[in-house]
């Protein structure tokens, strides 16, 4: 098939330089061997995520100029509010400034110690919150969403059958259920229709609430499109109603699909929670009618969630990824499959062998990434998720080791693309010189993030 073009043509530019390898090399010592800690001026291509990384486009910067600004009741509020409700059907809407103050906002007021939230795979900020106030996140993706090799078109799917007894075991105690769409710590990977709604059926049944993580809502209802059964003929709009009417409410980051660079809400239909969570919304982030978001912001998250829903957008966004991983996969490189919607993912412990996984083969792959080519990844394996036994104090491995290569939104050309996949083939004819990091420097949550190493 030829190429899908760009279905966007380029307004605003902004120059990015490739540094000599001598200064890559430097500013890899300086960061302690961490991307996180490396400037973005000295990047190139810059694929540590998605979030909050996507061009704008003119509507929406026209938005950024009619904003009101008024500290209650403004008029953006409205806009985003109708928005909201009109697309995802939840009568509630309360803004955010990002995802994880939702998940910081709605887990603080309902957790109590002890109790559960299951979902298919929490992300760090949803696994992170949920323990910090005291709960215990369960993930019950399906076996083959651990299993980078395996092809399943709903990767992300709900152990429907570990689920019932998940809730059956622990009666009373699961506080909270929930699915991530689509599913970003095991590849990006999409939950189908029928999934979501058997979840809801078994979580209604244990009368459980259940949430959705809607972070990538579009992508996953792109899928759902494409690859399920009997929704082919219908739009994406429809499919998304589709899947949220079947959720109680739902946590969103519009810095992924809302097309924004910061921003997010919660959504829900029941208005005592609604009532409780606007209260503590006062106190922690802001007033009900902005949440943490300036009036701008709310107008550019209301116009990106409407483009987002665009289906040549749709159609461009996930080809480009998919024919991304192709090509590495055409390069014998292993990676996760089939390709996510939002990221190509690279199966370290597959691809560095000689790397044991508390040794970071994924760490030492988003190294090289930025050696060779100054391309920034991150690292989705023992680095970010490895556990420790409380009673050994032991590390436990993460359960995959992955890089993830994720592609902002509108914001780079299949040409840069083409120039990551030629990167990685140069590291794969001298992976085997590649060895492992220790940690040489750690904080108690989320270590990744400014986490030291120092090469073995
Ligand atoms: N849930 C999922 C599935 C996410 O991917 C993220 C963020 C969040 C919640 C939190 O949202 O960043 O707005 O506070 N993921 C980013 C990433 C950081 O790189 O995948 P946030």
């Amino acid at each position: 098939m030829r190429e899908l073009p760009e279905p966007w043509r380029v307004k605003a530019v902004e120059p990015i330089r490739l540094v000599p390898r001598d200064e890559r090399e430097k500013r890899l010592r300086e960061a302690g061997y961490n991307l996180f800690n490396v400037p973005s001026e000295a990047i190139f291509i810059d694929l540590l995520t998605d979030s909050g990384t996507s061009a704008m486009s003119d509507r929406q910067w026209a938005g950024m100029m009619t904003g009101d600004e008024s500290y209650a009741g403004a008029r953006s509020f409205f806009r985003f509010e109708r928005t909201v409700r009109e697309i995802f059907g939840f009568p509630h809407v309360i803004p955010t400034h990002q995802g994880r103050m939702g998940e910081n906002l709605l887990f603080s007021t309902i957790l109590k110690p002890g109790d559960i939230v299951t979902n298919n795979t929490h992300f760090d900020t949803t696994r992170a919150n949920v323990e910090a106030n005291g709960g215990v996140g369960i993930d019950l993706v399906i076996e083959e969403g651990l299993q980078p090799e395996v092809e399943h078109p709903f990767k992300g799917n709900m152990d429907l059958a570990a689920l019932d007894r998940t809730l059956s075991a622990n009666r009373g105690r699961v506080r909270l259920g929930m699915i991530t769409l689509t599913n970003n710590s095991a590849g990006g990977q999409p939950v189908s229709l029928a999934n979501v709604r058997s979840a809801a059926e078994i979580y209604k049944k244990h009368g459980v609430p259940f949430w959705i993580d809607a972070c990538r809502f579009a992508e996953n209802a792109w899928f759902i499109k494409q690859r399920e059964v009997g929704q082919a003929g219908r739009t994406v709009a429809e499919i998304v109603r589709d899947v949220f009417a079947h959720a109680d409410g739902c946590i969103m980051s519009a810095k992924k699909d809302g097309l924004a660079n910061i921003g997010g809400f919660v959504a829900l239909r029941s208005r005592e929670l609604f009532e409780q969570l606007k209260n503590r919304l006062v106190i922690i982030e802001g007033f009900p009618t902005y949440g943490g978001l300036a009036g701008r912001d709310l107008e550019a998250v209301a116009q990106g969630l409407e483009e987002v829903l665009d289906e040549s957008y749709l159609a461009f966004r996930v080809e480009q990824v998919r024919r991304f991983g192709q090509e590495l996969i055409d390069a014998g490189i292993p990676i996760v499959r089939p390709v996510g919607g939002h990221a190509v993912y690279v199966d370290a412990h597959a691809f560095l062998p000689q790397i044991p996984p508390l040794e970071f083969p994924g760490q030492s792959l988003t190294v090289e990434l930025y050696r060779e080519g100054a391309v920034r990844a991150v690292e989705i394996g023992s680095l970010m998720f490895a556990q420790t036994d409380p009673g050994t104090g032991e590390e436990k491995p993460a359960p995959v080791e992955l890089v993830r290569l994720a592609v902002p939104r509108r914001v780079y050309t299949n040409s840069h693309l083409r120039y990551v996949a030629e990167v990685l083939r140069t590291i794969c004819d001298r992976k085997s010189d590649l060895r492992g990091y220790r940690i040489v420097k750690q904080a108690q949550y989320l270590r990744h993030f400014t986490a030291e190493l120092a090469p073995l």
